[in-house]
């Protein structure tokens, strides 16, 4: 019988996941003729993911290409939150922390049955691809979108840099110098009143920042999820450097090594040294994006469009010696990194 709607290529949200993922996506994307390109932020938001999203669209409007904004994540994806954006929609973005498509960490995209919710509005909207700026979280479900059949391209946007196929993630670099630019101020009144003043950092289960900023700003003692210190180190080294006539003292706790309030009690009860607590908390994950952020941004939102247009299909823009590239997303979610614990006898060498 003829029902007036053509044959659909949505998929039926009855049977399982793994019945409907199709074994060579990468055979089927090949045919894939990409018009209509859409791009999302994902997770945490990053300073520099505005110009991500720029740089994305911008480079896609220049290959002819329909370009849309997806509100909300993929909350906004199952929702159909899908919007044309033209080159004027991402004027004057280029500078603004935040995301203007703002963001969020979808509990229903979690499940199979969101994702392929997430794929059918996809294609009422006739997308041809996605690209997906956000952290590892939002990668796995990039990678899920693509088993579905959905061509993805995943860009690295969180503060944290702990997606271990890429040295760089966007907007770790404007988090360091802010959480730099406010232990300076601390140091000042610390200084000023003899203190210890402790700073707890965001990082997740990563200590990227707090190692980095540690140095930077001169901190005595780092507290790492890489490399734990017990409270009997922290103080023996906080008394060690007091019996030689420091009189303050910076110590950093990654948010993933404890808790600064109570290392904070820790120290004031056990050494009489007047010590205080910030945690620096969401601080870090705002602010206009540095140099670096708004740069690497854009630079990795034009690798994007041009692995989309050389039809490299689910992959993920990185940086790697350096040089920004793109690697498939299953390698690259594979991978794994460690710390560079050299850095931490640097410090020691030179903060104490
Ligand atoms: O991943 C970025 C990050 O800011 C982490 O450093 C932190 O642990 C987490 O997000 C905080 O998440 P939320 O914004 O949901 O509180």
């Amino acid at each position: 019988m003829n029902t007036g709607i053509k044959q659909s290529t949505l998929v039926n949200l009855e049977p399982d996941l793994k019945d409907l993922v199709k074994t060579s996506t990468q055979e089927l994307n090949k045919e894939v003729n990409i018009k209509n390109v859409a791009v999302l932020t994902s997770g945490g938001d990053a300073p520099g993911m505005n110009a991500a999203i720029r740089a994305v669209v911008r480079a896609g409007l220049k290959m002819n290409w329909n370009m849309y904004g997806v509100y909300r994540g993929y909350h906004g994806l199952i929702k159909g939150e899908i919007k044309p954006v033209d080159a004027r929609d991402v004027s004057n973005k280029l500078q603004q922390g935040g995301t203007f498509l703002m963001t969020a960490r979808s509990s229903s995209f979690m499940s199979s049955e969101g994702q392929m919710r997430a794929y059918n509005m996809a294609k009422v909207f006739d997308l041809d691809a996605l690209v997906v700026i956000g952290g590892d979280g939002s990668f796995r479900g990039a990678l899920a979108l693509s088993k579905l059949g959905l061509p993805v391209i995943g860009i690295p946007g969180t503060i944290d840099n702990d997606i271990a196929c890429t040295e760089y993630t966007i907007g770790y670099d404007t988090a360091m110098n802010t959480a730099m630019e406010a232990i300076d101020k601390l140091k000042d009144t610390a200084s000023s009143h003899e203190r210890c003043s402790v700073i707890e950092l965001m990082g997740r289960h990563a200590g990227y920042i707090a190692l980095n900023v540690s140095i930077a700003t001169g901190a005595e003692v780092v507290l790492l999820p890489e490399s734990p210190l017990s409270m009997q180190e922290i103080l023996k080294k906080i008394l060690d450097m007091r019996n030689t006539g420091k009189n303050h003292y910076i110590v950093v706790v990654a948010e993933g090594a404890g808790s600064a309030i109570e290392v904070a009690q820790e120290i004031e009860n056990i050494t009489g040294i007047s010590s205080r607590a910030t945690v620096l908390g969401h601080l870090q994950r705002g602010g206009s994006p540095t140099l670096r952020d708004r740069l690497n941004a854009s630079l990795m939102g034009v690798q994007a469009i041009e692995a989309l247009a050389a039809k490299r299909f689910n992959r993920l823009v990185v940086m790697k010696n350096g040089l920004i590239t793109d690697i498939d997303i299953e390698e690259g979610m594979q991978m794994t990194k460690e710390m560079n614990l050299s850095k931490i006898k640097a410090m020691q060498a030179i903060n104490h």
